[in-house]
C-alpha cells in the first residue's frame, strides 16, 4: 500500500487513475482509525475502483491547543489496519501541515446558511471554517467522485453537503450510519484516550439518547431536554455540555413539534477532559 505525503506526488497518481477512467472514492480521516472508519472504507471500496484515505490531524479545526496536541497519531498502525481491508485498492494520503497549508496555517471563512452557528459551531469556535478549509482542499487535490463521512458528526456532514452545493464541487457526499461498540458507545478516535472508569461510564450517553427518543414520542422537546439534563446532573463522571433536539435539516432547535419534520437529538459530553459527541434520529 502506497503512502503519499506530498500533494504533487498523489496528484500525479490520481491523474493517471482518472486517465484510465477509474472511479475514485475519498474517506477523509484524522487517523487513529477504528472499525467505524473501516466501515466507511469498505463502503467506498464497493462503490469505487480506488479509494484514497486521507490521514491528517487538521490544526485549523481545533480551538483547543491541548486537544490538538493530545489527538492520537498512529499512522503505522492505521496503515496496517487499512491493509486488512485491501492492500491493492487503497491509497493513503498522509500529508504534513506544510504540504497542505504551505506556511500559512489559517482557515478560509465560510458561510453555510446558518448551519455553522448551531451546536458544535457555538461550542468550538472556528471549527467549521477549519473543517471546510481542509475538506475543500482535499476535494481540490484528490478530485474524488464520491466522499464518505460518518453520521456521528452529523452537523459536519450537513455542512460538507452545503459546502459542495455552494461551491459547485463535482463530488457526491455519502453519509454513513454511526458505528457503535457492543455497549452502544459511538466509535471515535477519542475513545482510546478514555481512562478505564470513563470508558465504562461513557455508554450512558447512548443509553440516555435512546430513552430521550422514547420520551420524545409523547413529550415536548423542552421536557425531554430537562429530563436529560437531570440525568447528567446526577452522574458522577460525565458532564453534559449540551443536549439539543433540532430539525434534522436546518439543525435549528425545535420549538414546536410538527409531524411533517424529521428531528434529531444531539449531545456533547465531557468524560474527564475528553469531549464526546453523539446523536440519534427521533422520528
Ligand atoms: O471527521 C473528521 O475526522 C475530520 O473533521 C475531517 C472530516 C477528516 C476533516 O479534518
Amino acid at each position: 500500500m502506497e503512502v503519499y505525503s506530498e500533494k504533487q506526488h498523489i496528484g500525479k497518481i490520481i491523474d493517471e487513475l482518472k486517465a484510465k477512467e477509474l472511479s475514485l472514492g475519498l474517506v477523509p480521516t484524522m487517523g487513529a482509525l477504528h472499525e467505524g472508519h473501516l466501515e466507511l472504507v469498505k463502503k467506498a471500496l464497493i462503490e469505487n475502483d480506488k479509494v484514497v484515505v486521507s490521514i491528517f490531524v487538521n490544526p485549523t479545526q481545533f480551538d483547543n491547543e491541548n486537544d490538538l496536541k493530545k489527538y492520537p497519531r498512529t499512522l503505522q498502525n492505521d496503515v496496517e489496519l487499512l491493509k486488512t481491508v485491501s492492500d491493492k485498492h487503497i491509497l493513503v494520503y498522509a500529508p504534513t501541515v506544510d504540504d497542505i497549508y504551505e506556511g500559512n496555517t489559517v482557515s478560509q471563512s465560510f458561510e453555510f446558511d446558518g448551519l455553522e452557528f448551531e451546536m458544535e459551531g457555538k461550542f468550538r469556535h472556528g471549527h467549521f471554517d477549519g473543517v471546510g478549509t481542509i475538506v475543500k482542499r482535499f476535494f481540490d487535490i484528490i478530485k474524488p467522485h464520491k466522499a464518505y463521512f460518518g453520521e456521528k458528526d452529523f452537523q459536519q456532514l450537513a455542512i460538507i453537503k452545503k459546502l459542495v452545493e455552494k461551491h459547485n464541487i463535482p463530488v457526491t457526499i455519502v453519509g454513513c450510519k454511526i458505528h457503535r461498540e457492543a455497549n452502544g458507545l459511538a466509535m471515535s478516535s477519542r475513545n482510546t484516550r478514555l481512562k478505564p472508569e470513563y470508558r465504562k461510564a461513557a455508554p450512558f450517553i447512548y443509553k440516555t439518547l435512546k430513552s430521550a427518543k422514547e420520551k420524545f414520542g409523547t413529550k415536548s422537546a423542552i421536557k425531554v431536554s430537562e429530563w436529560v439534563e437531570k440525568q447528567f446532573a446526577k452522574h458522577d463522571l460525565l458532564e453534559l455540555e449540551y443536549f439539543i433536539i433540532a430539525d434534522a435539516e436546518t439543525l435549528k432547535p425545535v420549538k414546536r413539534k410538527s409531524i411533517k419534520k424529521a428531528y434529531r437529538a444531539f449531545i456533547a459530553v465531557y468524560a474527564d477532559d475528553i469531549r464526546l459527541i453523539d446523536n440519534i434520529a427521533l422520528n
